[in-house]
């Protein structure tokens, strides 16, 4: 093996290179490599100054996340202890320069903070992102940042995570100089200039530690700050914390009460759930059966079919990602309307910064309109996002049958439909897949790929590195009715109009979900994806239920009355110009009608009573999914619903989070919901057995990898 960090010497510069692919993360053996080197060249009288850099793509781009994990399930331990190397890299009598490309995120950023100075290439990133798992910076960040970029902008980076590139931490004072050119060649010639000068230590400064009133108003707004773009999460309230310490106490006690901090929020559920998603997210790529050197077909450019709200959204994460697109649809009225969608949307990115015009007209530029099939027999991958009706999808796979070319790949966006029999409509089963986006699609994150009986490995494969390429995550999915997603999503809608039949309000029923942590109450979903397509798919499935099964009532009313949701202005709310859900008592009176005259008797439901039923009757049927290989790890399913539905990263997703309330309590609710509501909540075999086993999905999973 090679030696993860190495010491050479360059113009009386001793350099102290990382190399420990592919992101030089600080996994074992890294921070003693540092050290071992380091003190070597403080020894030699020949070095009169020291670079330390990394190898590769990149600058420490953090810690090694296994590490941290194995910290959240032994809290006590603290995490991976940084601090004598920081301290003898503070400490180092020969100036030592930290020089960056790529990232210095986390530890990265720690370790470049106890060197002497920084130094960067334009294109570096640097931030504190412990947010995103749920953690803090844990060794020393939080005391030193606050000491080189000031309160406030440490507050910033801490509360929300974000990176920033080396133009602006320069103006910030994080780095000393953004480098032009060769890295290596730009920090040995800085080295050159402070070599003999004083060390200074960052722990030492206090210039920028502002005053207690200053600092005041500053975690104030902090605090603000991270409950609106963080609501309910305790690490960035932590980071506060820690950063205020800074603020009030000598560096070593700030850095004493940090490690309290880290141990304490180590311990919490939420870093571990959030640590739990980070390995999930990566861990659905790794699909049994399709190992890792399968062959992929190459997508350089893709046909899509049908250019409503999903082709067009599909045709903009496709040309975001460089892909050229050929958009068909059957009328030029419907074509001119897709566009100017597309066109709106790019639109209001500029007005709002996010790219400039330049980038909207290569990205407009790479979607080709079209009425007809032309060029489709040169493309390598057709996404089919018509009407979801069998008749016509059958039709078009028929028809494009006859014109791809052998080795494109086939995809249908259907959110329900049967893809075997999609796929049955060619003559080439083995290359028809779902791929089933999420609406706005060219920003939900997750793409189900559904795979039917037929589709060969490399079909699998390449769906996704394409849901990789367009910057998705793309989870395997069995070929059942609604899939993963939305077959959990059923129930869940149907448990909370019972629940509002049965005595609250769809607002409280909202509040007590969004207060869960939920992006959006359900009754908010419905309206948006509108009551008109909630109604046709009840209808749909209405041949699937038991005698006797009892039945939402209030839906098929709104329905009747066009009280179809957002685009109506109304459905299970009212809506206003900004399109906020304004409580209706319309409503409020139908649902109490409706109630009176089933029979139905109201009473007071809490918020916890509102939880457990909709959330277990979610994981009941997740148990289910899982039980009969439709999702292939509970993990999975916690991806899908992170990504896609809004679920709480912090509770790790349904599966995680009823591991955390426990499945024997779990077990015990849907048990006493069976026999209070009857057969909708009949136990899934799979929660049963891991309840009765002491287990848990998480471990049912480790049984499967
Ligand atoms: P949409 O009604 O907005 O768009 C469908 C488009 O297909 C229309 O513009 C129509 O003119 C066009 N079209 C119909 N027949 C065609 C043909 N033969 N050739 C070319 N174009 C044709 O529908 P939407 O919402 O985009 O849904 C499309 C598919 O995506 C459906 O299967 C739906 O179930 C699925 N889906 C929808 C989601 C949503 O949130 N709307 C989410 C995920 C999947």
């Amino acid at each position: 093996m090679t030696q993860p960090v190495t010491l050479s010497s360059r113009d009386g510069v001793a350099v102290i290179t990382i190399d420990n692919p592919p992101v030089n993360a600080l996994s074992p053996g890294v921070p003693e490599g540092i050290l071992t080197a380091l003190e070597t060249a403080e020894r030699d009288p020949s070095v009169r100054c020291i670079v330390l850099i990394g190898g590769g793509r990149t600058f420490i781009a953090g810690a090694d996340i296994k590490e941290l994990e194995a910290a959240a399930r032994n809290p006590e331990s603290g995490g991976p202890d940084l601090h004598p190397l920081l301290t003898r890299i503070e400490d180092c009598a020969k100036p030592v320069v930290m020089a960056i490309h790529g990232t210095a995120l986390g530890g990265g950023l720690e370790i470049a903070m106890a060197g002497h100075y920084r130094v960067a290439v334009a294109d570096a990133s640097l931030g504190a992102p412990e947010v995103n798992l749920g953690i803090i910076p844990g060794a020393e960040g939080t005391q030193r940042l606050p000491r080189l970029v000031g309160v406030a902008a440490a507050v910033e980076m801490c509360v929300s995570g974000r990176p920033i590139k080396a133009p602006q931490a320069l103006q910030m004072g994080l780095i000393d100089r953004v480098i032009e050119g060769d890295l290596l060649t730009g920090a040995v010639a800085f080295a050159g200039e402070v070599a003999g000068q004083p060390v200074r230590k960052t722990r030492e400064k206090d210039d920028r530690l502002g005053s207690a009133s200053e600092n005041a108003a500053i975690f104030v707004a902090g605090r603000a700050q991270a409950a609106k773009i963080r609501r309910n999460q305790t690490a960035p309230l932590a980071a506060l914390e820690a950063l205020e310490a800074a603020t009030t106490l000598p560096f070593h006690e700030g850095c004493k009460k940090e490690r309290e901090i880290v141990r304490r929020i180590l311990a919490g559920d939420q870093a571990k759930a959030m640590i739990h998603i980070f390995f999930a997210e990566r861990a659905v790529a790794r699909v049994p059966g399709i190992p890792k050197d399968t062959a992929t077909y190459p997508i350089a450019n893709v046909g899509i079919i049908g250019a409503g709200t999903m082709g067009g959204g599909i045709a903009m994460a496709c040309a975001n990602a460089g892909i050229s697109v050929l958009l068909k649809e059957t009328e030029q009225a419907a074509l001119d309307r897709g566009l100017a969608a597309i066109r709106k949307n790019y639109e209001s990115s500029v007005k709002k910064g996010r790219f400039s015009q330049a980038v909207m007209d290569q990205r407009m530029a790479l979607i080709h309109p079209q009425l007809t099939y032309d060029g489709f027999d040169k493309v390598d991958l057709i996404i089919e996002a018509v009407f979801e009706s069998m008749p016509l999808k059958k039709q078009i796979f028929g028809e494009i049958d006859k014109i791809a070319k052998a080795d494109c790949v086939l995809a249908s966006n259907t959110s329900t439909l049967d893809i075997d029999e999609i796929a049955a409509a060619t003559s080439r089963p083995r290359m028809v897949i779902g791929l089933h986006f999420f609406s706005p699609a060219h920003v939900m994150r997750l793409v189900e790929i559904v795979r039917g009986k037929h589709p060969s490995n490399e079909v699998v494969a390449t769906s996704l590195a394409i849901a990789k390429k367009l910057g998705k995550v793309g989870v395997v999915v069995g070929n059942c009715r609604g899939f993963v997603g939305n077959r959990m999503m059923l129930p869940y809608m149907r448990e909370a109009q019972f629940l509002a039949e049965e005595g609250t309000t769809p607002e409280q029923v909202d509040k007590a979900l969004t207060d869960f942590g939920m992006a959006m109450g359900i009754f908010a979903v419905d309206d948006m994806g509108g009551i008109d397509l909630a109604y046709r798919v009840k209808q749909e499935y209405a041949y699937l239920r038991k005698p006797g099964e009892r039945v939402p009532l209030v839906l098929d009313k709104l329905y009747e009355m066009g009280r179809w949701g957002q685009k109506r202005g109304a459905g299970w709310y009212r809506y206003d110009e900004a399109r906020a859900p304004i409580p209706d008592p319309e409503v409020h009176a139908l649902i109490e009608k409706t109630a009176r005259e089933a029979g139905i008797a109201r009473r007071g439901i809490t918020p916890e009573e509102i939880i457990e039923r909709s959330i277990y009757i979610m994981i009941n049927e997740g148990a289910r999914i899982l039980e009969e290989g439709h999702a292939q790890r509970a993990a999975d399913i916690d991806v899908i619903y992170c990504t896609g539905y809004g679920f709480p990263g912090y509770r790790g997703g349904p599966m995680w989070y009823a591991d955390t309330v426990g499945l024997k309590s779990v077990y015990a609710r849907v048990h006493d919901f069976h026999t209070r509501y009857g057969h909708l909540w009949e136990p899934a075999p799979l929660l049963k057995k891991l309840a009765e086993a002491g287990s848990s999905f998480a471990a049912w999973d480790e049984t499967k990898a």
